[in-house]
């Protein structure tokens, strides 16, 4: 008998846990539970009321009868910073032991107030300018997260009285999600989870990711609270209004409009197109998802004009709850000019049969959950 885990995704609308076994071949998942998450316990990310949640969490494991207190974490913040650099190579496991020391040369953060992680990318040789020597490097992505906001969650954990033995960036655990390794060849990729309150960009070639950015303050429930305000609607209205009428379509303004609005970001195309749709709400929705598309492509422009070495964008996944507003994979791809396709983070893991989909969950928005999954050992 393998020993049981479960994965836990803490989100600003729910909270996702994932019952499994690790396994040679790869995990078994065996339970799927989601339980909302009351507005206001976690909010870009973060743990803002570790009580509240810690009752969440305890209900959803009586409730589930989870059979593991043991637990793998994600988080995403704007206490978690990720970086590509190149540090000094040294044996893993000397390498790991200096990591904090030679990471604070780096970093905006009091060393002693962060716990340090690293993805390694690879080996680099990098010559010193003024003694001509090469010096052997590492390049890494580097992963620091003020531990006050590890606090948080551990304090959450506790008060259920489960216990943290993993934890990783959402966004490591997105790559996972999306099977990048089940699709030999699906070259350079841009991931994109759209959340209540954070949104999740990683670009990565063939499993590998490259690129990093934790977008906080950018989702939809800022969406739906912005038109809840603007219309004087409850946050029910605003939500299902939110769902029922998704992005406008637009058609372009004259032949050759699409193409022709060239290295402007969304807003061109807006004001250049005329909207199909006109009610009022869609103004507004087009407006916010415009301004964070605009922002996607002003991060993957930077990507790949920054001497990246990997190879041309091939698609956008989406995942997230967020990544189900209507007309929003369209409107993606007509402005990164590649395909969108959203992910699913159930394609090619071993399922058990108690472990159903609850209902009213879509599996885009078990990505991260079911990411973690596939990296817990
Ligand atoms: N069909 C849909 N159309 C538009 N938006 C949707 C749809 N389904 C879900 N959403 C939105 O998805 C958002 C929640 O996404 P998700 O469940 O991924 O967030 P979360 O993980 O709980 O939060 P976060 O990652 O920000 O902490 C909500 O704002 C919800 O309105
Ligand atoms: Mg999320």
């Amino acid at each position: 008998m393998g020993r049981t885990l479960v994965s836990l995704d803490l989100g600003g609308s729910k909270v996702r846990a994932v019952q499994f076994t690790p396994g040679r071949g790869g995990p078994t998942v065996e339970k799927i539970a989601v339980a909302p998450m009351p507005p206001g316990a976690v909010v870009g990310g973060e743990v803002r009321d570790a009580a509240v949640v810690g009752g969440v969490l305890k209900d959803l494991w009586s409730r589930e009868k989870l059979a593991s207190k043991k637990v793998v974490f994600s988080l995403a913040n704007s206490h978690v910073l990720v970086r590509q650099m190149d540090l000094e190579w040294l044996a893993p496991d000397d390498f790991r032991k200096s990591l904090k020391y030679q990471a604070a040369d780096y970093i905006p953060m009091d060393i002693d107030e962060v716990t340090v992680d690293h993805h390694a990318l690879r080996e680099v040789e990098v010559t010193d300018p003024a003694t001509g020597q090469t010096k052997r490097m590492l390049q890494v992505l580097l992963v620091v997260a003020s531990n006050e906001t590890l606090t948080g969650f551990l304090d959450a954990l506790g008060g259920a009285g489960l216990r943290a033995v993993q934890a990783e960036i959402s966004p490591f655990a997105l790559v996972r999600a999306t099977h990048p390794t089940a699709r030999p060849g699906a070259g350079t990729e841009v991931l994109l989870d759209l959340g209540a309150h954070v949104t999740n960009l990683v670009i990565h070639e063939g499993g590998q990711p490259r690129y990093v950015r934790i977008m906080t303050g950018q989702g939809g429930d800022v969406l739906t609270t912005q038109l809840a305000e603007r219309f004087g609607w409850s946050v029910e209205e605003a939500e299902r209004t939110k769902v029922a009428l998704g992005m406008p379509t637009f058609q372009p303004a004259g032949a050759g409009a699409g193409a022709g609005v060239g290295g402007t970001v969304f807003g061109g195309v807006a004001t250049s197109a005329v909207p199909t749709d006109e009610h009022p709400a869609q103004t507004l929705i087009n407006e916010s998802v415009s301004r964070l598309i605009g922002e996607v492509r002003q991060t993957v422009d930077f990507f790949f004009t920054s001497g990246a070495e990997v190879g041309t964008l091939a698609r956008v996944v989406l995942t997230g709850g967020g990544g189900n507003l209507g007309g929003l994979a369209q409107r993606l791809s007509s402005e990164l000019r590649v395909p969108v396709e959203h992910g699913n983070p159930l394609e090619h893991v071993s399922t058990s049969r108690r472990a159903a989909v609850p209902e009213g969950v879509t599996p885009q928005e078990l990505a991260t959950a079911l990411g973690l999954t596939m990296g817990a050992s």
